[in-house]
């Protein structure tokens, strides 16, 4: 059963069971500040359990993309090195929202097991929560009694709670779990030891494969448990594994969702892979082929998580997600580079073979294969160069190294500053016969992990609920002002921002940030106080307000105010953004696609896929663009809840790695129509006008622009208007600028060239004086002299003499605008014979006047502060000479 089969079946039996079939979500979260990454299937529909949100229906089912590599869940480092953990996996799940329960959640897992995909019932084993006495959770009987009817009772496996108690966070919605367990070893090892007793022992041939949480609870942040709303399923089946099973094989990395991968790295590498079936025994041969092994499911592994990644929008970077998938695909570069000697950029090849094959299901990273591996290329090129970089660095600190031990400080700035990774580190030291001093090494680290978690420390205090059961409705796109009351109240602390109060209200104005457009500023106002609200933001369902007090009264009756004057900036950004948009794909193509945008009150941000630098007339055709529609004075066209094919059919715009709902809010100037939930002007006249102030590169095959409009663009004028009038001013108020700044650098050109004949001049007239006061000291031509000559005068006369004979040493000073310089002139023979350097010389002499410089042994200079040294200087160049 190919892999592409193993998935229909899931979602064609759940359908079924009258299940809703949905999408994935993104891989990459936007509304949730506790989670950068979908880590499990129910994250996207956390709301739901909690009470938040209503669902489409109350039964769903879908494959979700899952990352796990940050958090509570994190696999990274383990990937590789088995053959069953992954970065990026499928999760197959149902779902039921106060629907079913245990009995039909059990009982269709089963049946899908075992007569939907055949799996022999002894082959597989379960397990259920034992009860935890402390968390005051009881046995799971109900579980247990369902299961007996199904299993063999010798098959049950009582789990604790670190094994059968589910939590997809520090807090959050959770409950006991029964986790299902598959047993492929073979029949002769079965024979020797019970499947049973190797469930949950880390055996690679012993594996959960499904998860059936019993959602019934939601862990505080004080630590404590409460009873949700209502009863819940969460289930969650590991997809690669499953294909394991069922397609004969003993490793994730056999079966068809990994093997054409392999085989592509194989292609370029020349290596091998071989298959789990072959065993590798000690020796050398085979430990080397293990290591290739290892290195080949890191790349293949690794390419799936930022590929999808970055298909969803979130691009390698130096901060947050961005950082983790930068990580990701650093680690599989740096595996090749060690271990399958890939020198050159060869990961960006796998992303076509990965398109060929998930593309069906996944069509963003059919339509995004371009761009993915562009910036996988970049991305690679990039640290290679690092690598190159830090292994010559590397070299450096080995030649320092005295004795056999490398410092363990040394070893971490290599990693913090350049990001060489510290296991190429130890590698490289062990072949060249030195330690790495790892304890150095990992205090460092420590110190640094202290540093960063001082500064990122957050405590989030549980919800006040002041009027439970409410569902917050937004009403920012009809009025900016609302009577509200607050439903909810919570208490942060963090070091960044010191303590904020996230306030809920029954109904709000306040736009939260989002689509790009920062959250909206403005007021709450009683009878008696006003509050000041700091920023709106999203977390899941729920529009956050924040402020630094809270009300008196927080049961009052409030006026929400938004601050208009700043939304209306930000809205006439964001309808330029689309308007820009739109120019892009009619001026460059339609290959433009948005790849982030920012939208605030002072200018927009936008960054697009193009592969080549714009150039000055696409740019003004841009500007032209938007400020034609701006003059054609466009009125919105707003449609609120039209359903989403609908509107993609009529031609809105819609973005990869967004989550759209069924029904969408379409925003239409004249021929531009994108989905987006954000606020935009009633007509493009409001815009005014519109400026671009820069264009550049973000990442490979991005470009990113800066632009203002309306009254940033009159500041912007009015700055350009107000320097030109200064320029004038200062030229004494020439009919034409541009003429009198031409004729001052001709004049200035002219003047520079008759200085230099003039220095020229002076020069052969030193050097005339300059012969005869030179004497001879120990065989060697000494002069040490200040003469009154210009930098570049002195390095001339210096070198007129040096050229009349051999065996001089000469030391000049200058002190052309009181800036002292000594200059050093060294025969070859003397360099050669007596070992003198000018470079040390002036290095030395440097210090007299309280400066520095360098040069070759021949020929150096240095430039100081303090004139007042100069005769010291020259005094002590004598020296050299004794
Ligand atoms: N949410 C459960 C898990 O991820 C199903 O294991």
């Amino acid at each position: 059963m190919t892999s592409q089969d193993v998935r229909k079946q899931f979602l064609d039996f759940f359908a079924s069971k009258g299940h809703l079939i949905v999408p994935s979500a993104p891989i990459v979260l936007k509304d949730d500040p506790t989670l950068m990454f979908n880590n499990s299937g129910m994250a996207q529909f956390k709301e739901y359990f909690l009470g938040n949100g209503t669902p489409k229906s109350t039964r769903i089912a879908d494959t979700q993309k899952c990352l796990r590599v940050s958090g509570k869940h994190n696999d990274l480092e383990d990937v590789g090195f088995d053959t069953y953990h992954h970065t990026m996996f499928e999760m197959l799940g149902n779902w039921s929202f106060g629907d079913y329960f245990k009995k039909e959640a059990i009982n269709w897992a089963w049946e899908l097991l075992t007569e939907v995909y055949k799996i022999p019932k002894e082959n597989l084993y379960v397990s259920v929560f034992e009860g935890n006495p402390e968390e005051n959770v009881p046995f799971d009987q109900e579980a247990w009694d369902i299961w007996k009817e199904l299993i063999d009772e010798d098959r049950i496996i009582l789990g604790n709670k670190k094994d059968n108690f589910w939590e997809m966070g520090d807090q959050g919605p959770c409950g006991p779990c029964s986790e299902i367990h598959v047993d492929i070893r073979s029949a002769a090892e079965k024979a020797l030891v019970s499947g049973k007793s190797l469930v949950n022992n880390d055996h690679p041939q012993v594996v959960e494969i499904w998860n059936n949480v019993f959602m019934e609870f939601n862990r505080k942040a004080d630590g404590s448990l409460e009873k949700l709303p209502a009863k819940h399923v969460d289930t969650g089946m590991g997809f690669e594994r499953l294909c394991m099973a069922l397609q004969g094989k003993t490793s994730n990395y056999d079966t068809d969702v990994f093997t054409p991968l392999i085989e592509k790295v194989e292609q370029i590498t020349g290596l091998k892979y071989t298959t789990n079936d072959v065993i590798l025994n000690n020796s050398e041969e085979s430990q080397e082929q293990n290591k290739t092994n290892i290195a080949i499911r890191v790349v293949v592994d690794h390419v799936r998580a930022v590929a999808f990644a970055i298909a969803d929008g979130q691009l390698p970077s130096n901060t947050g997600a961005g950082y983790v998938i930068r990580r990701i695909l650093r680690r599989a570069i740096r595996y090749g580079f060690t271990f399958l000697n890939t020198k050159e950029p060869f990961i960006n090849q796998l992303v076509t073979v990965l398109a060929n094959q998930m593309g069906g299901f996944f069509p963003e990273i059919k339509s995004q294969q371009q761009l993915v591996t562009n910036v996988i290329r970049e991305e690679e090129a990039s640290f290679l160069r690092t690598l190159d970089q830090g292994l010559q660095l590397l070299e450096n600190v080995v030649a320092e190294t005295k004795g056999s031990t490398v410092s363990g400080t040394k070893a971490f700035e290599l990693y913090d500053t350049f990001g060489f990774p510290i296991d190429l580190t130890a590698l490289i030291l062990r072949e060249k016969g030195f330690e790495l001093d790892e304890a150095g090494f990992n205090a460092a680290m420590q110190e640094q992990k202290n540093r960063s978690r001082a500064a990122s420390e957050v405590s989030t205090e549980d919800w006040s609920v002041l009027i439970p059961g409410n569902v917050e409705t937004f009403v920012g796109y009809d009025k900016s002002e609302s009577d509200v009351k607050i439903t909810r109240i919570r208490k942060v602390d963090s070091k960044k921002d010191g303590i904020l109060y996230q306030i809920v209200l029954d109904n709000t104005p306040f736009y939260p940030e989002g689509g790009g457009q920062v959250g909206d500023k403005g007021m709450l106002v009683s009878a008696n106080e006003t509050i000041e609200i700091i920023d709106t933001k999203k977390e899941n369902n729920l529009i956050l307000h924040f402020a630094k007090q809270l009300p008196e009264n927080v049961n009052a009756g409030f006026v929400a105010k938004v601050n208009q004057d700043l939304r209306s900036l930000s809205s006439r950004n964001h309808s330029a953004t689309h308007l820009m948009h739109q120019a892009l794909r009619s001026i460059l193509g339609t290959h433009v696609e948005q790849k982030g945008s920012l939208v605030n009150p002072n200018y927009l941000r936008f960054d697009f896929s193009h592969f080549a630098k714009m150039t000055e007339t696409e740019l003004q055709q841009v500007e032209d663009f938007v400020n034609a529609r701006i003059q054609e004075q466009l009125p919105l066209i707003e449609r609120r809840n039209i359903p989403f094919a609908q509107a993609v059919q009529e031609g809105a715009m819609a973005l990869f790695g967004e989550k759209y709902g069924d029904e969408v809010r379409a925003i239409k100037f004249g021929e531009s129509m994108e989905l987006c939930g954000g606020i935009h002007v009633k007509n493009t006249a409001e815009i005014w006008h519109f400026k671009i102030v820069s264009e550049g590169a973000v990442a490979a095959g991005i470009r990113r622009i800066e632009a203002i409009t309306s009254d940033a663009v009159k500041a912007y004028f009015a700055s350009y208007e107000n320097t030109l009038n200064d320029v004038k001013t200062a030229l004494k108020n020439p009919q034409d600028i541009l003429k009198a700044v031409h004729s001052m650098q001709e004049e200035n050109a002219k003047l520079t060239k008759q200085i230099e004949a003039l220095v020229k001049d002076k020069v052969k007239n030193l050097k005339v004086s300059l012969i005869a006061e030179i004497q001879e000291i120990n065989g060697v031509q000494f002069l040490a002299k200040q003469v009154d000559l210009n930098p570049e005068g002195a390095k001339d006369l210096a070198y007129e003499l040096g050229n009349l004979g051999n065996n001089l040493f000469l030391v000049l000073a200058t002190a052309d605008e009181d800036k002292p310089m000594l200059t050093c002139y060294v025969s070859k023979e003397l360099v050669a014979e007596k070992g003198l350097n000018a470079g040390q010389v002036v290095r030395e002499l440097g210090k007299f006047i309280q400066g520095g410089g360098g040069g070759q042994p021949f020929f150096a200079t240095a430039g100081g502060k303090n004139v007042a040294g100069i005769q010291q200087a020259l005094e002590k160049a004598v020296e050299y000479v004794k």
